[in-house]
């Protein structure tokens, strides 16, 4: 099996994916508190450091990338100071940057204020407003790219939308979706659908995960469903129905495991053609990931070395 893996990680260079969706800036400010404010009954931190990291579908290309494959990242920012930080963390992952300036929102970031690995405060900035005119004309344009597979990475901010998706589905190529429910019907037809149990019980119709699943899968028309389980890992519906248990060693931070089963599950599958061994392989990277702090991509070293120590 360890073998069959590392053929497959070798051939990830050779593949050329298109993420399309929400881009999200993630940002840790980390620092100390040691009094309460004059101003207010609330606690000053004193900030020691603070980091930007690439979240939404961004992270979704941000694990493509660090794992070999050519990577086109296709979303909306603001024309804000996060454009800039977002469009350097994306150019420094080696990523290739499609993405599509819109004066009338703010580029979507959350901000974290944590002191002792305790999160205190989150700051959200995002529009959620549809997207339209030329901003929807230029996204449509960069679709034209010359790709294997295209991932949806849909957090429901607005990339994710009819004639997006539409002339996504004209390519006639692999076509993943990490989804949001509320967008249910954007997904008919889609190759692999990955939802989490929460989102997969919210599209479906009731019952038991396993008949869910079935259900919502036929409903789609997916050709292949995966429901992630968080510490139970993920279930398959392709011909049949298989579990594969986590395999995370230590857990610290969940945040952005759905980013990297989305990634893994569609270059390893397009890659060697086996559901099987993907959803073996994305349980492996997730449980990597979840062992960091933040949203933070898996990368080869990691996997192979995770796959010596069996
Ligand atoms: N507590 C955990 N222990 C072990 N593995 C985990 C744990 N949480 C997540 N994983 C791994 O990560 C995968 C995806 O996790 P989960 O089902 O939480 O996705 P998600 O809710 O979409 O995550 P995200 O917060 O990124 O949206 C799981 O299938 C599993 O492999
Ligand atoms: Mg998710």
């Amino acid at each position: 099996m360890k073998e069959k893996f590392k053929k497959v990680l070798e051939k990830l260079k050779d593949l050329r994916i298109l993420v399309v969706g929400d881009l999200i800036l993630d940002r840790y400010i980390f620092g100390i508190v040691e009094r309460i404010s004059p101003e207010a009954p609330v606690p000053v931190v004193e900030v020691e450091r603070e980091e930007f990291r690439l979240g939404g579908a961004a992270n979704v290309a941000n694990n493509l990338a660090s794992l070999g494959v050519k990577t086109y990242l296709l979303g909306i920012t603001g024309s804000d100071y996060g454009k800039h930080i977002i469009k350097g963390l994306i150019k420094s992952s080696s990523i290739e940057d499609l993405t599509v300036e819109d004066s009338q929102r703010p580029t979507t970031e959350k901000a974290r204020v944590v002191s002792l690995s305790q999160q205190l405060l989150r700051i959200d900035w995002e529009d959620r407003k549809p997207i339209s005119g030329s901003v929807l004309n230029k996204l449509l344009e960069r679709l034209d790219v010359e790709v294997d597979g295209v991932i949806l990475s849909d957090y429901a901010k607005g990339v994710v939308c009819e004639p997006v998706v539409k002339r996504i589905k004209e390519k006639g190529i692999f076509l993943s979706v990490d989804p949001k429910p509320v967008n249910k019907s954007l997904y008919y037809g889609a190759d692999l659908m990955t939802p989490n149990e929460k989102e997969a019980r919210q599209m479906g119709k009731g019952g038991s995960l396993e008949s869910l699943g079935w259900a919502l899968k036929k409903e789609l028309d997916i050709k292949t469903l995966v429901i992630t389980l968080g510490p139970k890992g993920m279930v398959l519906f392709d011909k049949e129905y298989i579990h594969f248990p986590a395999r995370a060693k230590q857990v610290y931070d969940v945040s952005g495991a759905g980013d990297t089963v989305v990634a893994v599950l569609t270059a390893s599958y397009i890659a060697s053609g086996d559901w099987h061994l993907a959803c073996e392989l994305a349980n492996l990277c997730a449980g990597i990931v979840v062992g960091k702090l933040g949203t933070v991509p898996i990368t080869l070293p990691e996997v192979l070395s995770a796959l010596e120590e069996g």
